[in-house]
């Protein structure tokens, strides 16, 4: 039982085989998975995607990165898909100084606007935070994002940071990085946080685990990543898998 907490199966890397690999997913041990938006259109195609297949459920919001694109009236739009009855989240959002781009006020105030948002529909957020940890926590400490929960997806920060986010009441998304042979600091990370703040994610098409990094991935390859984590808490991966799976439902409200 593995759940795949943060994927982008819209993504056009999966347009040859899109439909026989979502297939493939469930007989696979792949039990749930949510679809992550990072615009408006993906978040259309998230949406797509959960009513088309049972086990996909889907976040909708826009990343940092393209938040230059809301204005009020198409945040109005965002906001009547939450109502949706597979929406289970506002994501991706947060802050990317790494591209940085647009202009960081933009990208602040477009954070703290899809907060509230997630705060009056009653959804956990997902976070995208690159290169940006100081402003991400006083923004989600600022809006009380606590009262909305959520997951800092793909964690890329060490333990200090990962204490705070913590003592929010986040989870910590991990996915393919733990496996790298270099990612010391995600290692330490993984060790110090409990395992019931913990959630499995691709980020896929992107992130794939050693033994296959540099590669399309897809949640078929979640085993590598609950491997190296049960190898770093000294815990047997089915435990592994069961546990985070337990952590995304909690988290997102599926029964
Ligand atoms: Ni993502």
């Amino acid at each position: 039982m593995i759940f795949d907490t943060h994927a982008h199966y819209n993504d056009e890397a999966f347009d040859e085989d899109r439909d026989e690999l979502l297939k493939s997913l469930p007989e696979n041990g792949v039990e749930l998975v949510v679809n992550v938006g990072a615009n408006l259109s993906s978040t259309e195609e998230s949406i797509a995607l959960a009513e088309q297949y049972g086990f996909i459920h889907a976040a909708a919001g826009v990343h940092p990165s393209d938040s230059g694109e809301l204005t009020e009236d198409n945040f109005c739009l965002l906001e009547s898909r939450t109502t949706h009855k597979k929406v289970v989240a506002i994501g991706e959002i947060g802050l990317d100084y790494y591209w940085d781009e647009p202009d960081r006020q933009i990208q602040k105030e477009w954070f703290a606007r899809q907060i509230q948002l997630a705060k009056k529909c009653g959804l956990p957020i997902v976070v995208h935070s690159r290169d940006a940890a100081k402003d991400t926590l006083d923004i989600l400490k600022a809006e009380k994002a606590n009262e909305a929960g959520g997951i800092i997806h793909c964690f890329s920060y060490g333990t200090e940071m990962a204490r705070e986010f913590l003592n929010l009441g986040f989870y910590l998304g991990i996915g393919g990085v733990l496996t790298f042979k270099n990612a010391k600091k995600l290692k330490e990370v993984a060790a110090y946080a409990p395992l019931d703040r913990i959630v499995l994610e691709t980020d896929c098409p992107y992130m794939a685990p050693v033994p296959n990094r540099g590669k399309r991935n897809s949640s078929l390859n979640l085993p590598y990543v609950a491997e190296e984590l049960s190898r770093i808490k000294g815990v047997e991966r089915e435990e592994i898998e069961r546990i985070t799976f337990e952590n995304g439902k909690k988290l997102y409200q599926i029964p």
